[in-house]
């Protein structure tokens, strides 16, 4: 399942909301809109248009290209514990609640899932419509806004799922990182969704089911934007993942080792995106036309850590692809599922397909291995190659292009949003980072941690989730 965000729906007008006495009983009801309705109503809402709406990201076939990285958090008093796919994509954390009648009870993950039940956890806080979160999330107070109505959330993926529901607010427990490389669980109060109604594949399969999504989008709804709110957390945060013996490190804080360089982030985009400028195949630069990443209007090429291929525009997809097979002429290249080039190989093909290097803006360069870019597809000798033709046609007509998992993949990323730069370096992401302790300026060291699974799917996918905040925050945020 590749979720991508396509549209934050913040239809405020189109919810209705009904609370059945204080049981918080909450049928949520969603108008039918338009796609351009809804495109209209977005970049006149927020300012900003989500050209991405027209993207079609390919079908969740292969099981083996299932990009789902996921982090395990605790919420409420008694903390207990979430299982939740970590996604640059979107910007809220939300978890399915007790009242979800089409939620999945079981996942093929091999994780026990856990619905959030606001009544049986002491510190669970009603977030109402007027509340400043949700004033300030709908730009606004919402029409027909009452005390006692809940704050809804309603949130549309790429794949077609969708989550609605209302905000809560409670604690979020993590492991803060104090020694070198000890961790100590600590919480912070957050508000975050509370899913009433999934729609898709969150309702309908147990397949990679998880219990939520956590957003490290920039809106000021993130739980990242909420706990730097409070002053005592930077916005940077970084991941690292592993693809070679799974799992990775998924941490907020200045990172200090390793040193990664960076390019400019495009300001004022709902996702992260850069500019690149050119691609290079096995040294040879690829001849294309000056305008070919402008998608957005210049506004460049999207980062997403929740999109597991790489998307480009037809023209670079197809200089790429001959390229990339130049070497192997006799190769057998068919289609799999309709949609992913596949090809029988023996040899080690890191010696038999070339390197590609992404260059971009500030002469940042990003290099893809084949192993990166090709994966095995029903057992070793079979791969499939993980670049594809961007299908979507945005506003000013041009394909656009998007990085997901395989070109970040065995890379440290480091997201800066206070200096508005990202970067990354070719990284060993089952060792360890450095990172500095904001308050006391002590740096830590932040390890790769497998949490124990009896799947073998889960620790090749999950991450440690580290926050790097110092121990005033409690205080601070509660
Ligand atoms: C949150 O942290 C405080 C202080 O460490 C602790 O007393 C409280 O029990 C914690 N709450 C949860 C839900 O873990
Ligand atoms: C987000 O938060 C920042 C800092 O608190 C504030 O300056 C800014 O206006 C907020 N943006 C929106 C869209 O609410
Ligand atoms: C952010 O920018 C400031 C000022 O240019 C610089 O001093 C600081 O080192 C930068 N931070 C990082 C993490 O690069
Ligand atoms: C990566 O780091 C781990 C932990 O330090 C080490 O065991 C492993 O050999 C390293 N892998 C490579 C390819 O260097």
């Amino acid at each position: 399942m590749d979720l991508r965000i396509l549209l934050i729906l913040l239809l405020a007008v189109e919810i209705f909301c009904v609370v059945a006495n204080a049981n918080l009983v909450f049928p949520v009801q969603r108008r039918q809109a338009s796609l351009t309705g809804i495109k209209a109503h977005d970049s006149s809402r927020r300012g900003r248009i989500l050209s991405a709406v027209d993207f079609n990201l390919g079908g969740n076939g292969l099981p083996t290209v299932t990009g789902l990285y996921f982090t395990k958090i605790g919420l409420g008093s008694p903390s207990k514990d979430y299982y939740v796919q970590v996604d640059t994509g979107s910007d809220i954390l939300w978890v399915n609640c007790v009242e979800c009648t089409r939620c999945p009870r079981k996942s093929d993950i091999g994780i026990g899932l856990t619905l959030y039940d606001p009544k049986r956890s002491k510190t669970s806080e009603f977030v109402s419509c007027e509340h400043n979160f949700c004033s300030s999330t709908y730009e606004g107070r919402i029409l027909g806004c009452k005390a006692e109505n809940p704050c809804p959330y309603s949130i549309s993926y790429g794949d077609g799922s969708a989550t609605t529901g209302y905000y809560v607010q409670d604690y979020l427990t993590f492991n803060r990182v104090n020694g070198n490389p000890h961790t100590a669980t600590q919480n912070s109060s957050i508000i975050f969704g509370c899913g009433a109604a999934q729609s898709g594949t969150f309702a309908s399969s147990s397949e990679e089911a998880l219990d939520g999504i956590i957003g490290f989008g920039q809106a000021n709804s993130s739980v990242l934007s909420q706990l730097a709110a409070s002053g005592k957390v930077k916005k940077i945060f970084s991941h690292c993942l592993d693809t070679n013996v799974g799992g990775g490190i998924f941490s907020i804080g200045e990172v200090v080792e390793p040193k990664v360089k960076t390019t400019p982030l495009v300001p004022n985009m709902a996702h992260y995106n850069v500019i690149l400028k050119n691609i290079e195949v096995d040294g040879d630069i690829l001849q294309l036309p000056s305008d070919t990443f402008d998608s957005e209007n210049g506004k460049g090429t999207v980062i997403d850590s929740g999109t597991t291929l790489a998307y480009l525009p037809r023209i670079v997809y197809d200089q790429l692809m001959s390229k990339v097979l130049a070497k192997q002429p006799r190769l057998k290249v068919y289609l799999v599922e309709e949609q992913y080039s596949c090809f029988q190989y023996t040899g080690n093909v890191d010696s038999g397909f070339p390197i590609v290097k992404l260059h971009f803006e500030d002469s940042l360069s990003l290099t893809v291995y084949p192993h990166d870019y090709l994966f095995n597809y029903k057992g070793d000798s079979y791969w499939c190659i993980g670049w594809q033709k961007s299908a979507s046609e945005t506003k000013n007509g041009k394909d656009m292009t998007l990085l997901g998992d395989f070109v970040l993949s065995n890379k440290l990323v480091v997201y800066d949003l206070e200096n508005m730069t990202i970067g990354w370096t070719d990284y060993n992401c089952s060792s360890s980072i450095k990172v500095k302790d904001e308050k006391t300026g002590i740096v830590h060291t932040v390890g790769a941690h497998k949490i124990s699974s009896s799947s073998t799917y889960i620790v090749g996918r999950i991450l440690t989730f580290f926050l790097l905040i110092s121990a005033m925050l409690n205080s601070v945020i509660n």
